[in-house]
């Protein structure tokens, strides 16, 4: 069946996997790709099917409310896939204002412009809302997040993911709109922008820098593959039950200073250098400010009723993030030029 898809946040970092995936996929979608291209948004990211016919890239902001109107009104998408967002919690703790203005507000101007075109015919339409294992807080040493655990946000980043969960719930709720949800657990692959732990890391061991580690690095994530996180979205999309929500994770907890180990044994094999030299870039500095201590996603979920498992071990996914990283230095080089450094000077020298 052919279906118009909006696919917002396809130029980041999950959101390119995602696009890739459906426009491949399925020859038969128009697939419109609607990104503001921020620090995190690059084009790069979705060279290679930039030119293919299904595909439609828009330059656009989620938070601009008459471009989306008059955008959603011309095009009537028969699904949204709705990825844009403010992603990283250190960027959150400086700056919430910029967190709550897409997150929360940009999620309601597209969940407005869709009620109003679909309000007297919601068939075979669908809201697909990308969110986080964050809403739900911070776990003990024991337990998993379930679909049923409570909300308790704790940063600014995943308050404001929580707040647009609900109101895709509220939607879903007043006005009958159909939308289902995800949330999913920390991601890691290729065209992560490196801010984030892995990537960061890749980066500063290949160029000698220090592995600033916050705290006393025994905090616990939930590591999953971002190609196992952009088919599990295809699943849901496709076969998810309307007003359902699924957790999405890889059953695969470290806590960072095993991951970082792990990382250093890899590079020093990759980059050929004497077992034990990566590991002496590690340095302690400040922590993050209310770091939550644990995540992990009981997929359950997913596994028993679309039959969703990931495809690629930890080790095999990071092996392979690796060697994109080191065979995609002027990618890396790219993104890490010009605003970041002041970001990264603003962030890392001072802790
Ligand atoms: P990212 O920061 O790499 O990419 C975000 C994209 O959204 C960028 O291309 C950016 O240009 C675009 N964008 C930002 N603000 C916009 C705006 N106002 N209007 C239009 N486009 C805008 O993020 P990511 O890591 O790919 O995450 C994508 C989604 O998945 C987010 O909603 C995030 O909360 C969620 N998520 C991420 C992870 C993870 O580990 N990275 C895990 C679970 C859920
Ligand atoms: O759990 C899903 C979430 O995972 C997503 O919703 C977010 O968008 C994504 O950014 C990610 O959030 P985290 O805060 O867990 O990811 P990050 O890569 O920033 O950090 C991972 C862990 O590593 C965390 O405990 C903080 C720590 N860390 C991170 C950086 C950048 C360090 O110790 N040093 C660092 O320099």
């Amino acid at each position: 069946m052919s279906k118009k898809i909006l696919i917002t946040g396809g130029a980041g970092f999950i959101g390119a996997h995602v696009v890739k995936l459906f426009v491949k996929k399925y020859p038969q979608y128009e697939i419109h790709n609607l990104d503001a291209l921020t620090y995190a948004g690059n084009l790069e990211n979705i060279e290679d099917i930039a030119h293919a016919s299904n595909y439609k890239f828009i330059k656009g902001d989620i938070k601009d409310i008459d471009f989306i109107n008059s955008l959603f009104d011309k095009e009537r998408y028969d699904g949204v896939i709705h990825l844009a967002a403010e992603s990283h919690v250190d960027r959150s703790i400086s700056n919430p204002n910029a967190f709550i203005e897409t997150n929360v507000l940009g999620t309601a101007n597209l969940l407005n412009a869709f009620r109003d075109i679909h309000q007297d015919n919601f068939k075979d339409k669908l809201f697909y809302h990308v969110s986080t294992d964050e809403v739900y807080g911070s776990l003990g040493e024991t337990g998993l997040f379930t679909e049923t655990t409570p909300y308790d946000p704790k940063s600014p980043y995943s308050a404001s993911k929580a707040a647009s969960d609900h109101m895709v719930r509220a939607y879903g709720n007043t006005y009958d709109l159909p939308f289902v949800i995800s949330n999913c657990s920390n991601n890691y692959g290729s065209y992560q922008f490196p801010e984030k732990l892995i990537p960061l890391f890749i980066h500063n061991i290949k160029n000698n820098k220090s592995l600033p580690v916050y705290g006393d690095g025994k905090y616990t994530r939930d590591w999953l593959f971002v190609e196992d996180h952009a088919k599990a979205i295809d699943l849901i999309f496709h076969q998810g039950n309307v007003g359902e929500t699924y957790n999405i994770g890889g059953f695969n907890e470290w806590t960072n200073l095993n991951l970082i180990q792990l990382l250093c044994e890899m590079m020093d094999e990759k980059l050929d250098r004497p077992k034990g030299t990566s590991a002496k870039l590690i340095t302690f500095v400040k922590d993050r400010a209310g770091h939550d201590r644990r995540y992990a996603i009981d997929a359950t979920k997913l596994n028993k009723t679309l039959g969703w498992t990931p495809s690629v071990t930890f080790e095999q996914g990071l092996d392979k993030t690796v060697d994109w990283y080191l065979e995609n230095q002027a990618w890396l080089e790219n993104v890490t030029s010009g605003a970041y450094q002041e970001y990264y000077k603003k962030m890392y020298e001072t802790s």
